[in-house]
């Protein structure tokens, strides 16, 4: 019998699982993954009070919440689920294969990069771990790619960054804008039913995974932050800074460029086939944000320049939609 590695989620939702009992590995393997998948997503620190931000404590924190929520599940041996013509072409037609394997493999080699010059041994622990997951988001994505032949262009060469603090920043940033979108991307693909269930539910422990990271990494900027000597704390707010402007400008860029791999961070819902407008989507994000955060140690620091940004942006268009229109001044 195939094994199923990936648990369906325990989702804490009124609506029922739509693939229930469709996969004989589920009934085999399902309370051994349903308890690895429920350890993934409900982690309390074990010390009790408060914990100030930038303490031995709350580096403890943040790093046993990463090491702890650990989901050992090996890409190897996913029973990929088959699929129709119809869905196979959707799914070798979304123009994210490329940038997504890409992507995982400049984030493991960043983060282990990072990793390799950090002193403390359960911070380095944690990063390796980190590390880790990021290579096996990318044989995730190799043997999907392979499983439904989907064809990759030539990968490109991945290098040792430099300056490894900063590539670490990049791609923790990186990670806390393109995960935010990504949440809510993959909630409408659930729920539009657009993929198979058992299709969608094979990518639930990464998603729930990169929610784990930018955890980590929000908490990391402000441990590391506090740690600093008086005259370092400028120069790395002037780095987190620059960091977001590189962030901006790289968006910007892929955005302008036609068919641009992050584009599909904000117009994916349409390559998907999702009818969802702009303030939906936001929102869909915001809510899925919320929800993969909860339940984690509240004593944690939660990413917040997404949420925020997002929720102003909510704010203004609600606002510019009660507004009347040219049209509707000048209408008789
Ligand atoms: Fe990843
Ligand atoms: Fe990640």
């Amino acid at each position: 019998m195939a094994q199923r590695e990936f648990p369906h989620p325990e989702r804490e939702r009124s609506e029922p699982s739509k693939d229930a009992g469709s996969s004989s590995g589920a009934s085999v393997d399902g309370p051994a993954v349903a308890k690895a998948d429920r350890a993934a997503r409900v982690w309390q620190g074990a010390l009790p009070g408060s914990i100030p931000i930038g303490s031995a404590a709350h580096k403890a924190l943040f790093c046993r919440m990463l090491l702890d929520t650990f989901n050992p599940y090996k890409p190897a041996i996913i029973d990929w689920p088959a699929l129709s013509e119809a869905e196979r072409a959707r799914l070798v037609s979304l123009p994210i294969w490329d940038i997504a394997v890409a992507t995982e493999g400049k984030a493991k080699l960043r983060v282990l990069s990072y990793g390799a010059r950090v002193e403390d041994p359960l911070l380095a622990e944690a990063i390796r771990l980190n590390g880790f997951e990021e290579g096996r988001h990318k044989d995730v994505l190799a043997n999907l790619v392979a499983a439904y032949g989907i064809v990759l262009g030539e990968e490109p060469p991945y290098l040792t960054p430099r300056d490894a603090e900063w590539a670490f920043m990049v791609t923790g940033f990186s990670e806390c804008i393109d995960s935010f979108f990504a949440f809510g991307l993959f909630e409408a693909a659930r729920l539009s039913g657009y993929f198979p269930p058992e299709l969608v539910d094979t990518f639930e422990p990464v998603m729930q995974e990169e929610c784990r990271h930018i955890l980590f990494f929000v908490n990391w900027v402000a441990w590391h932050r506090r740690n600093l000597s008086w005259w370092r704390k400028p120069v790395f707010a002037a780095r987190v800074f620059a960091v977001w402007a590189f962030l901006v400008w790289e968006r910007v860029q892929t955005a302008r460029s036609v068919g641009g791999g992050n584009n599909f961070t904000m117009t994916g819902h349409e390559s998907m086939g999702i009818d969802l407008d702009a303030a939906r989507l936001m929102r869909l994000c915001l809510a899925e944000n919320d929800r993969r955060l909860k339940g984690y140690d509240s004593r944690l620091l939660r990413p917040t320049v997404m949420p925020r940004l997002v929720r102003l942006a909510l704010r203004f268009m609600r606002k510019s939609a009660a507004a009347p229109g040219p049209a509707a001044a000048g209408a008789e």
